[in-house]
């Protein structure tokens, strides 16, 4: 399988507008942290989130009727892979969460997700789970430059988790992203597989990196309401999502946060 990633590069106007729809993305990432407490539901999460990115972004939420997905951002706590759909239960101290936000502003999408913890009581292993599925996304970033392929970026992130006696989610994927909130033919496998093509990286694409990593197997379910991804052994799950653009030399992270110190 070979694909032509040229077909998916983005001219100075569209990168232009991509890393404004990065930014907006990643301030509501920032700004509902405060809000991430025990005795919150998610269904309050998620408006203030579609609020924040109405109101104060004059922005839209992607997610929101994207293929009859029923609101503004994806919130999946604990043993919830992704698509987690808000609802009116309150979280509990020792909670793991993620908060996925996809923006689009000026017809150019970001899409970001990162972990929270909620309250004081966070078990170890669990805190530990997140921190390693976050330095699976920054191994996966530290490569991105032009000449290097996704099957290298899929491997070194599915070898960093294994290493942690973690899996790597094979059901989703990272993807190319613009105009359009997941390009067709333009996936990023977070694991290697003998048929992902080893197509180098050119300037100019756009796209992101988002592994899930479980603290059990793999394999994970969908339930009935067709969009919650939760594992198989209901083990737990933590993922962190970046928008990313190839340059010259390296990439840059449109949807970086004020708080983060990108290391590896
Ligand atoms: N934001 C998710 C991603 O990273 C996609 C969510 S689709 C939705 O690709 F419909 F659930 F919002
Ligand atoms: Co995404
Ligand atoms: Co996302």
């Amino acid at each position: 399988m070979s694909v032509d990633l040229s077909q998916f590069i983005k001219s100075p106007d569209e990168i232009k507008k991509m890393r404004v729809a990065g930014r907006k993305a990643a301030q509501v990432l920032e700004m509902i942290e405060t809000y991430v407490i025990p005795g919150v539901t998610t269904n309050e999460l998620n408006n203030r989130c579609h609020d924040y990115i109405v109101n104060d972004l004059n922005a839209i939420p992607a997610p929101l009727n994207y293929r009859g997905f029923p609101k503004s951002v994806c919130t999946s706590v604990n043993h919830v892979v992704c698509h987690g759909i808000p609802n009116d239960k309150p979280l509990k101290n020792g909670d793991i969460i993620n908060i996925d936000v996809t923006v689009i502003y000026d017809g150019y999408h970001g899409d970001t997700s990162r972990m929270y913890f909620v309250g004081d009581k966070i078990n170890p292993l669990n805190k530990r789970l997140c921190h390693v599925a976050q330095a699976c996304l920054y191994k996966g970033i530290n490569l991105v430059k032009p000449g290097t392929d996704l099957k290298t970026i899929g491997k070194v992130i599915a070898d960093y988790a294994k290493a942690n006696h973690y899996s790597s989610v094979k059901d989703y994927c990272g993807h190319g992203i613009g105009s359009e909130f997941h390009e067709d033919g333009f996936q990023v496998l977070h694991y290697d597989h003998p048929g992902v093509d080893s197509t180098p990286l050119l300037p100019g694409l756009t796209f992101t990196i988002e592994p899930m990593i479980n603290a059990g197997t793999f394999k994970v379910k969908t339930m009935p309401d067709q969009w919650t991804v939760i594992t198989k052994d209901r083990k737990p799950s933590a993922q962190w999502e970046h928008t990313l653009l190839v340059t010259d030399d390296g990439c840059d992270i449109l949807t970086l946060r004020q708080e983060e110190s990108f290391v590896e």
